[in-house]
């Protein structure tokens, strides 16, 4: 199974995961082929990668989270939210019970590292991204070794972090390009409107609103909305600020293609200090497969290795069976490398980048 772009070079071809829409609508099955008509509906959602069979059968990647929970948690989401944005005080209760399933199974497999890209179209990207976000902030918190009720409240403020963007108009939200300055401003209230929105609830934890409010703040003062700094900074909001960047930049955008996680990896590593917490970085980045599952590698040897496995501890050197020899020839049944056990085999470069 391979991730590859949406246009006509996957025609024919066959999709290997379902595909949803938040509202819980199958898009495209897996196991089906990817028609002309599918491609079109694919290009009108705004969906530009998806995950296509390539029949190797050794590296079937499994989601951190069931395809179950990750739906459910994505119909609730975007329930609840358009619920509190026409000002419902209704409960919480059911986004609530989605988010101890998503806490009991990343708990279940603390092993478990993100491989896959969730697949989002254009109009899911904030709820999807809320989700992702909720997932890559309590896999960091556990690695932290928060407790159950820690990481409740956690999660709860990571999945509602950008509440405050149900207030902020679509022609702001959805501008393809760059925003002027007092669209920017426009923008920036997201993080107060959140919080407000929470606290006035009374069935929110503060703790979980003021993640909603400092989520965009920066170790080094230069965030917003108040510009505070370090430890005034809580540190659900350092943690989910971590999270909230990774997740925008791996996803495909209208006007940009998403960064591929090495790169994502490199941005988070650039941060440090200035954006964020060196003592959260390494919880956060032990998550991350920097080459997932299924990518293809070009080693130092002159050959080319597809990655079998991920090694928590040596995230940057995969396990790897190699597929073509040094001048490009394909080689049959080729020999498997532990990159972290061979210090002389190294990664070099990823095939066709
Ligand atoms: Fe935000």
């Amino acid at each position: 199974m391979k991730l590859m772009s949406v246009n006509e070079s996957i025609l024919g071809l066959k999709a290997a995961r379902n595909i949803y829409s938040s509202d819980g609508t199958l898009l495209l099955a897996a196991g089906f082929e990817v028609k002309e008509a599918y491609l079109k509906r694919l290009n009108e959602m705004g969906i530009y990668s998806v995950y296509i069979d390539d029949g190797v059968r050794e590296v079937e990647v499994e989601d951190v989270v069931s395809e179950r929970t990750r739906l459910e948690a994505l119909k609730m989401t975007r329930e609840t939210m358009t619920r509190m944005g026409a000002g419902a005080k209704s409960g919480i209760d059911e986004i609530s019970k989605v988010m101890d399933d998503l806490m009991d199974e990343l708990m279940a497999n603390p092993a478990m590292m993100l491989n896959l890209v969730d697949i989002r179209s254009m109009n899911d990207y904030t709820f999807g991204h809320c989700v992702g976000v909720a997932v890559l902030a309590l896999m960091t918190a556990i690695n932290l070794g928060y407790n159950q009720f820690d990481l409740k409240k956690l999660g709860m403020g990571a999945l509602f972090h950008d509440i405050g963007k149900i207030k902020i108009p679509d022609k702001i939200l959805y501008k393809p390009g760059a925003l002027s300055p007092l669209e920017w401003e426009e923008m920036k209230r997201h993080a107060s409107i959140g919080f407000e929105l929470l606290r006035e609830r009374g069935d929110f934890n503060i703790v979980s609103a003021h993640v909603a409010f400092q989520h965009h703040e920066k170790l080094d003062g230069t965030g917003y909305p108040r510009a505070i700094r370090g430890q005034e900074i809580h540190e659900y909001a350092r943690v989910v600020a971590l999270a909230d960047v990774y997740d925008a930049v791996t996803t495909d955008r209208p006007y940009r293609p998403r960064k591929l996680p090495h790169q994502a990896v490199l941005i988070i590593r650039d941060g440090i200090r200035t954006q964020f917490d060196p003592d959260i970085v390494p919880a956060f980045i032990s998550n991350i497969a920097i080459y997932p599952v299924g990518t293809i590698l070009v080693l130092n040897t002159g050959e080319k290795a597809r990655v079998i496995e991920v090694n928590k501890r040596y995230p940057a050197s995969p396990v790897v069976r190699v597929i073509t020899a040094p001048g490009g020839a394909p080689v049959e049944e080729g020999r498997m490398v532990d990159l972290a056990k061979q210090p002389a085999t190294r990664v070099v470069g990823l095939d066709g980048q």
